[in-house]
């Protein structure tokens, strides 16, 4: 698929099929994240694959969130902030731009491979950090849930808005929209 269309055509799947996904489907969409920039290259990311539905349904305790328990995969989106690149009393959180670059990779990853997937921020990082046996010093940063898109949901149709680019956007000032 060609990039731009990739980006114009993506959008969040919380409803999916049945079917598993293979595991190598899954490791392309890990290694398009690996693939993302980051600072210093430090790639401080760290990526744990669930499809175990009985510890996905502990992810989201209160239930707000149905599509972690129902996708047939997770992928945790992690940090290890001692890789993170570091210079000085500069900026210290690149890890997290970092982690968040490789999450649009994979993004427009599973778009590509025929999968839909949604990144999800509303969980219970203590369950995933236990179910899972993620290190203390790894930040959990998000929750990308992915399958094959379920054809028949209303909800995978709708398409979000997004602001105008004038809205957003401006040329030499702020004055000046772009
Ligand atoms: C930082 C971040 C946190 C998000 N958290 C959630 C979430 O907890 N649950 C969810 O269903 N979607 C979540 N989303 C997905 C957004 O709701 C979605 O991307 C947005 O509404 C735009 O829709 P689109 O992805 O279809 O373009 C999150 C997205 C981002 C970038």
């Amino acid at each position: 698929m060609e990039t731009l269309k990739a980006i114009h055509t993506r959008k969040s799947v919380r409803e999916f099929l049945e079917a598993d996904v293979p595991v190598d489907l899954i490791r392309l969409v890990v290694e398009a994240g690996t693939h993302a920039p980051s600072g210093g290259n430090q790639q401080p990311w760290r990526f744990v694959v669930c499809r175990d539905k009985a510890k996905q349904k502990e992810f989201d305790p209160y239930g707000h969130q149905p599509w972690v328990e129902s996708a047939p995969a997770i992928i945790v989106v992690c940090a290890d902030p001692h890789d993170s690149w570091r210079k000085d009393d500069e900026f210290s959180e690149c890890y997290v731009l970092d982690a968040s670059m490789a999450v649009q990779n994979m993004l427009l990853a599973t778009h590509d491979l025929g999968l839909g997937s949604v990144f999800v921020q509303t969980f219970s990082p203590l369950k995933v950090r236990t179910m899972l046996g993620i290190p203390l010093h790894w930040r959990i940063l998000g929750l990308i849930a992915l399958g094959y898109a379920d054809p028949e949901s209303e909800a995978n149709q709708q398409t979000r808005p997004r602001r105008t680019i004038s809205e957003v956007a401006f040329l030499e000032d702020v004055e000046k929209p772009l």
